[in-house]
């Protein structure tokens, strides 16, 4: 179904309701909407969790986290904002909860007046449980009889027909094949156009901004290929170490699954895919599978240790070695640093080497992506001063966060007698450019749901086509065998230096 413009009224089913994610994120970002009037006048969210709670109780507890994390609380806009949200105590993964909670959603679309003439009202799940519970609360769902969207014989008006669609957050699976089944749960229940993978990590802003400087600017579309390009990289580092939520969550997941699998990739297939015929979801996620399916895949586990290097940071000043940290169990081998070499198998890329790392405790907090250009053909300023002293040559430096902007560095010369080349940046602050503030993620995220915009969620085949390119590097072998420690405040260990040297590249370790 094409995306409408509008976001149409629908039952924000929240499985999750009192937890961190919804508390934190989710019901502060809806108000943030209402207050901004985008929501749409019978919007309802129906929270559901199994601690009991009246819906009043609810709305005490949302107010408070509303007050804490949305800019700008105001206790009476937050009363008049409250009305929207309800409560339904149950355990989802118990099948014998559904037909009340059926109803509930029922008469929520019936007292808001949203119902449509076929199928009750529209309904928008949303995941925002522990992932092992996706599975079975999918099944539910499905079993109840609440997903009738693409289920009936003949849809006489299919703008009358009420639709259901499914936000999944992540993490999507764990590995290559857990990701398989989890997409199989789905696709018995909904069609792949209802479901929404979040990435939001991959928030509208960085999207758009990598498309629009691509594809909106006819200069770099010439020169985006391995005739100009010499090697891109990707950097997203931390300066803060897990600290508290290791033993909840990092020490299961590492540097791959949380960073590199789930976000890392998603840049980089904006970075290089091939231009889409339009700006549509359907469009760009063709792209970007063609792009993963051109992907070398590490076809052993040696292999996969010659494209890459895992680390663990260590002691420092400001706290404990990672196998110290709370929570963590150092014979997991987990990894808070992961380097890898990427190429893709196509004729835009090939022998063109992309390199990914992210950290944790690393020198500078910043995601960044460099396209490093090749030296001139000819070389007629052989020997000239300033051109062997480092001085690169051009660079296109994509900056993500904390600010975004783009640098595109130059050689110049020297003003003066004598000739000697510097290299010197064309900066663009999008901030101080364009003026503006940084949007929380999860609003805009969940508008697109409600309107069926689905360029920002991932589709199966691209989750599947990420896994794919990882799943060597997770895979036991003498990668995991060898993690290197890294001191707090580097940029990790030296072996990720000596990964993207014996491709004639550095890596860019701006302060950030
Ligand atoms: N928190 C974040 O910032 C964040 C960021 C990105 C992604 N995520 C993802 O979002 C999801 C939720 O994370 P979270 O941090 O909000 O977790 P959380 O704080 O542990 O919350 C889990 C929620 O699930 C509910 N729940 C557990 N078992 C249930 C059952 N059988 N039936 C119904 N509800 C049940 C819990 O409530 P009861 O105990 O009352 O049932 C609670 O409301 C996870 O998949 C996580 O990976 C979270």
């Amino acid at each position: 179904m094409p995306p409408s413009t509008v976001p149409e009224p629908c039952v924000l089913v929240i499985f999750g309701a009192s937890g961190d994610l919804t508390a934190r994120k989710l019901v502060p970002a809806l108000y943030e909407l209402d207050q901004r009037r985008q929501l749409p006048d019978g919007l309802c969210v129906l929270g559901v969790s199994r601690t009991a709670m009246t819906d009043d109780a609810f709305r005490d507890r949302m107010r408070e986290s509303v007050s804490n994390h949305a800019h700008a609380f105001d206790a009476d806009r937050y009363a008049a904002f409250a009305r929207r949200l309800h409560y339904f105590a149950g355990d989802a993964v118990r099948p014998e909860a559904y037909p009340s909670l059926a109803r509930r959603i029922e008469s929520l679309g019936a007292e808001r007046r949203i119902a449509r003439a076929q199928g009750g009202p529209n309904v928008l799940f949303y995941l925002s449980v522990a992932p092992e519970l996706y599975e079975p609360i999918v099944a539910n769902v499905g079993a109840s009889g609440l997903v009738t969207e693409g289920k009936r014989w003949c849809v006489i008006d299919p703008a009358a027909t009420a639709w259901q669609r499914i936000v999944v957050e992540k993490p999507f699976g764990t590995d290559l094949a857990t990701a398989r089944s989890l997409n199989r749960a789905l696709g018995r229940v909904f069609e792949e156009d209802a479901v929404y993978r979040i990435d939001h990590y991959l928030g509208k802003e960085l999207v758009q901004n990598l498309l629009v400087m691509r594809f909106a600017n006819s200069i770099f579309e010439p020169i985006w290929n391995r005739d100009a390009v010499h090697s891109v990289q990707m950097t997203a580092a931390e300066t803060i170490g897990v600290g508290a939520r290791a033993g909840s969550f990092y020490d299961g997941a590492g540097a791959i699954r949380d960073m590199i699998q789930s976000h890392l990739l998603q840049v980089l297939a904006l970075v290089a895919m091939e231009p889409p015929p339009r700006y549509e979801a359907d469009a760009i996620v063709r792209e970007k599978i063609k792009l993963f399916s051109a992907a070398k895949i590490a076809a052993s586990p040696e292999e996969a240790a010659s494209w890459g290097v895992l680390g663990r940071y260590g002691a420092g000043p400001d706290g404990p070695a990672y196998a110290d940290e709370a929570g963590v169990d150092p014979s997991r081998r987990t990894e808070t640093f992961a380097a890898m070499r990427v190429e893709f198998d196509n004729w835009r890329w090939a022998g063109v080497p992309f390199f990914v790392r992210t950290g944790k405790r690393l020198a500078a907090k910043l995601t960044e992506v460099v396209v490093q250009f090749r030296e001139p053909p000819t070389a007629i300023f052989r020997g000239v001063r300033g051109l062997g002293d480092g001085c690169s040559p051009n660079r296109l430096v994509i900056n993500v966060a904390p600010r975004e902007g783009i640098s595109l560095e130059l050689r110049g010369k020297v003003p003066g007698a004598g000739l000697r080349i510097a290299s010197a940046a064309l900066d663009l602050d999008y901030v101080e450019r364009f003026g503006g503030e940084p949007i929380e993620a999860y609003g805009p995220l969940l508008l697109d749901a409600m309107r069926g915009d689905r360029t920002l969620f991932k589709h199966r085949d691209e989750v599947e086509g990420g896994w794919s390119i990882v799943q060597p590097f997770l895979d036991p072998g003498p990668l995991r065998e060898r993690i290197a420690t890294y001191a707090p405040g580097s940029w990790g260990p030296a072996e990720a230096d000596a990964l993207i040297e014996a491709s004639g590249c550095r890596w860019h370790n701006s302060s950030g």
